[in-house]
């Protein structure tokens, strides 16, 4: 099959804040799905960058005494050593702040213009007459209409569960400055979602959605699309729209353009041509994985605007569930709203790397971040089972056989039935069913140990006239080792690393695995991974307490 060539993105993080355990889990499955990519020797690239606009990062900037940019600037720095310690091997990180993405917002909104899809109208919305700005509803507390509970948000009351409207609730005040909104008209520009219905409909139906996802478009559908409010007046920190004085683009509006401008960005520092990837009918490949509560802006807003605006459409959207921690929501009071840094500070990331894998499927499905059952996972699998085919065979192999592996292959069958497993393997990378990749791996572990179990090379080495034996199981052993550790290699980059040291090959390749590593060198075994000890989850616990 030609090499393919394909583009993917992961949803961009708020620029207000350090990244948590949940985002984790996105930017864990988009790199694991990459790194598996390249190793099929398919070009790939993955972009992503910080969303970097709107209301709350105006307003936290302002609180902090700094300017958004730079707050924006310290931000980004702290989550990509966050990425980059979790092993996300981007090819480029960027900013929606950014001159590549003004300059697609701004080409997108004017395509979109010209041809008759943006609508102005005026429309009336709360305002702080001290701050002298119009409120989102998160930015207006007061009581409940239906039940009288006090310090509810401007929708919905978190005590008795209604839903109203910000003019319904009672004593409303400002959360920014306190003082009583008051209702204000200005002109909005929208983006008329509804002209686009046929060809969404289409669209969602034609193979690029997840089969939950599309039932939720179908939905929505019938609830009716509505055209889309894509301005917000000054003060916002964003890009200005153009023929304004005091309109800006919603941050949603520039966000997923931001995937363009990262994109951009790196066809700048490199060989590739953006046109390629982007121009309609394009055979490159566009994937987005998001959480799927941004479903709505990417199955619907995001398509929309790229037909109207004369781009490509994406091949696919990838949505995931939602990470719980212990079987219930992150919560700070439990300590269990951990970020990325916290965790890192006591926990190797592959174990995390790993364990998300484990819990990974296709599906939308929530996934639990069980840290008893984590732990007892990591330990189970990868350093009870994966770790101990070599450590257990490499010590002979080392000091019996002045490290070289035996020139034969003792069980060829046996071989051969751990490479054949590689086409089901690569089918559940590819189809993002991680989960059953790692428990297909996991089996052959078992078939691993067993087969070393079963032969005693401990005793066979105890023995008169045994020594070649032990030389061809111990090596066989390790040829497994090498075989499990290339189907790990795109969840477990730095383990694979140091795998490939410990093998003294240059790079554990998908299709090297085809024949056994024979008369071989190999170097003395470190440790590759140590087990999770409950006192480094109680650290983390801890930390995230504070
Ligand atoms: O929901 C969020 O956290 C957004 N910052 C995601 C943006 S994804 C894309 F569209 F840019
Ligand atoms: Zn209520």
């Amino acid at each position: 099959m030609s090499k393919r060539r394909i583009l993917v993105t992961s949803a961009l993080p708020y620029a207000n804040g350090d990244l948590h355990l949940g985002y984790m889990l996105e930017v864990i499955q988009t790199d694991i799905w990459v790194r598996f990519q390249k190793m099929q020797g398919n070009e790939c690239y993955y972009v992503c960058a910080d969303d970097a606009h709107g209301t709350p990062i105006m307003l936290k900037a302002d609180e902090m005494g700094i300017t958004p940019e730079e707050l924006i600037a310290g931000v980004s720095e702290r989550h990509q050593a966050d990425l980059d310690d979790f092993h996300i091997d981007f090819s480029q990180y960027h900013s929606t702040h950014s001159d590549e993405n003004r300059y697609f917002s701004e080409l997108i909104y004017n395509r979109l213009n010209k041809s008759g899809y943006i609508k102005r109208r005026v429309i009336s919305q709360s305002f702080d007459p001290e701050k002298e700005m119009f409120l989102p509803d998160r930015y207006i507390k007061g009581e409940c209409p239906k039940c009288g509970a006090e310090d509810q948000y401007g929708d919905n009351c978190e005590v008795c569960g209604a839903t109203y409207s910000t003019t319904e609730i009672i004593n409303p005040r400002s959360v920014i400055s306190g003082a009583k909104p008051i209702e204000k008209d200005s002109e909005h520009y929208f983006f008329d979602l509804p002209q686009f219905e046929e060809e969404l409909k289409n669209w969602t139906k034609a193979g690029h959605l997840q089969e939950q996802v599309s039932n939720k478009l179908a939905e929505w559908f019938e609830q009716g699309l509505e055209q889309w409010d894509i301005s917000r007046d000054k003060p916002y920190f964003g890009f200005k729209i153009p023929g304004t004085e005091d309109k800006y683009f919603y941050v949603w509006l520039d966000a997923p353009i931001g995937y363009m401008a990262s994109f951009k960005k790196l066809c700048d520092n490199s060989d590739l041509e953006f046109d390629d990837f982007f121009t309609k009918g394009s055979d490159a490949e566009l994937y987005h994985f998001i959480g799927k509560d941004i479903v709505y802006f990417h199955a619907l807003f995001w398509p929309a605007t790229l037909i109207g605006s004369n781009f490509r459409t994406p091949n696919a959207v990838f949505a995931h569930g939602f990470l719980s921690v212990n079987g219930q929501k992150m919560s700070k009071s439990r300590g269990t709203f951990i970020l990325a840094r916290t965790y890192l500070e006591a926990l190797n990331p592959e174990y995390l790397r790993y364990y998300y894998a484990y819990k990974l499927s296709s599906k939308i499905d929530d996934i639990d971040l069980n840290l008893e059952d984590f732990k007892q996972r990591v330990n189970s699998d990868l350093v009870g089972k994966v770790v101990n085919i070599a450590s257990r065979s490499a010590s002979f192999v080392v000091k019996k056989f002045d490290k070289e592996l035996s020139s034969h292959c003792i069980e060829q069958d046996l071989y051969d039935e751990f490479v054949s497993a590689s086409t089901e393997i690569a089918g559940h990378y590819e189809d993002r069913n991680f989960g059953q990749a790692m428990r297909s791996i996991m089996k052959l572990a078992d078939k691993a140990n067993q087969y070393i179990d079963e032969k005693k090379p401990w005793q066979l080495a105890k023995e008169e006239g045994k020594m070649q034996e032990v030389h061809e199981i111990t090596s066989l052993a390790i040829n497994f080792f090498r075989v499990l550790m290339t189907y790990l290699k795109p969840v477990l980059p730095e383990m694979a690393e140091k795998s490939e040291e410990f093998l003294n090959i240059e790079s554990l390749n998908w299709n090297d695995i085809k024949s056994p590593l024979l008369s071989h060198q190999i170097t003395k075994f470190k440790p590759l991974m140590t087990r999770i000890e409950d006192e480094q989850i109680e650290t983390m616990i801890e930390s995230s307490k504070r």
